[in-house]
């Protein structure tokens, strides 16, 4: 062999290894690098610690199912892949962690449909009012076409799409008395979480929904800044509002998911057994996830009776009809995919 071509060889091998090291890499921090080679028996899965972050506190049903989803991780990867949670915004606001997922410093994010319904318009078809009696109808969509669809159109925000999971429905609790009827909220002020479909709906009852973040909401209830708030119950009961409003309506009037990505580097840096791991890891984990959201809908109502709320159901629920024809109608003619989700939500 000539030398040349015994160089030009050597350098092809060199380009192998150097593209095969690379591909191994990325998707989570590598855990022990100089050694990674030796610590894993099979190529194709490598030791990762991944980073998750969201917004509710350690006690929400949102953190539970990341931890069960950092159990199975360890289970299905032979202990070689895990995962580090950041709760209570510790990254910072939800746009924040978006720029982290498109750069790669975060890799899962539990979102709020609320903040991604701002930037993904098929998203707010969950927000459409009345749809769900209960907690269970609203989860039985998870596996939907349309909500597939939905998850499947945020590549086009470089983010991948896992899964929906569920906080409780949204109820209503007020400083003063009961929601009887729609007309009990003309100008009340009213905190809503920011989103397209909930200020419409909000704004068509007649109240003045304000947007506010999570952190502000006891002390603006405590001191009168606002009348009321819209909210689940596994909030209402981890966040303890009821300590300065104390009357609850029980309204389901909306259904209330996470949207669950992973950042598209972070994926893309994964092998293909790598991405199956992360994918049915999720899914038992949101499986699981779902169950205990259902569970914790009638303990937290039990625990807000026996800590002395005063709570109520909406008597006349048909008062709210036709301004709920009006949501649905403007936001069905806005996307094909909403319609068809509320298609397949009546079935
Ligand atoms: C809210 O802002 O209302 C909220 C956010 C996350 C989980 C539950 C409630």
């Amino acid at each position: 062999m000539s030398l040349s071509l015994f160089r030009r060889g050597l350098f092809a091998s060199l380009m192998l290894i150097v593209v095969l090291a690379l591909g191994a890499c990325g998707g989570g921090e590598d855990k022990a690098t100089e050694d990674s080679s030796e610590s894993t028996d099979s190529a194709e899965v490598s030791e990762k610690v991944f980073k998750i972050s969201h917004v509710t506190q350690e006690s929400h049903v949102w953190h539970k199912t990341a931890e069960k989803f950092g159990e199975e991780l360890e289970k299905l990867s032979d202990g070689k892949m895990s995962v580090e949670i950041y709760p209570a915004s510790q990254l910072g606001l939800e746009q924040d962690m978006i720029q982290q997922l498109e750069t790669g410093s975060l890799d899962f994010g539990f979102l709020t449909n609320a903040y991604m319904s701002t930037r993904q318009e098929s998203l707010n078809a969950w927000f459409m009012p009345f749809t769900f009696n209960n907690l269970e109808e609203a989860t039985e969509m998870r596996t939907s076409e349309a909500a597939k669809e939905m998850l499947e159109e945020l590549s086009s925000q470089g983010l991948v799409g896992l899964d929906f999971m569920f906080a409780g429905n949204r109820h209503i609790l007020l400083n003063d008395g009961h929601v009887q009827s729609m007309d009990d909220l003309k100008g009340m002020k009213v905190r809503i979480i920011g989103s397209p479909a909930i200020q419409t709906f909000w704004e068509k009852t007649g109240a003045g929904p304000t947007a506010m973040p999570l952190p502000e909401v006891y002390t603006s209830l405590q001191t009168g800044v606002i009348d009321g708030i819209d909210i689940d119950l596994d909030a209402l009961a981890t966040e303890k509002y009821y300590e300065s409003a104390e009357n609850l309506t029980l309204t389901n009037h909306m259904t209330f998911p996470t949207v669950i990505v992973m950042g598209q580097p972070s994926y893309d840096a994964l092998s293909p057994e790598e991405q199956e791991i992360v994918k049915e890891a999720m899914d038992n984990a949101v499986e699981w996830g779902v169950e205990e959201a259902i569970k914790r809908e009638e303990e937290n109502l039990n625990e807000l009776k026996e800590l002395g709320v005063n709570i109520a159901e909406l008597e006349d629920v048909s008062s709210f009809d036709a301004v709920t024809k009006e949501v649905v109608e403007e936001y069905s003619s806005k996307s094909d995919l909403i319609k068809r989700f509320l298609e397949e939500a009546k079935k």
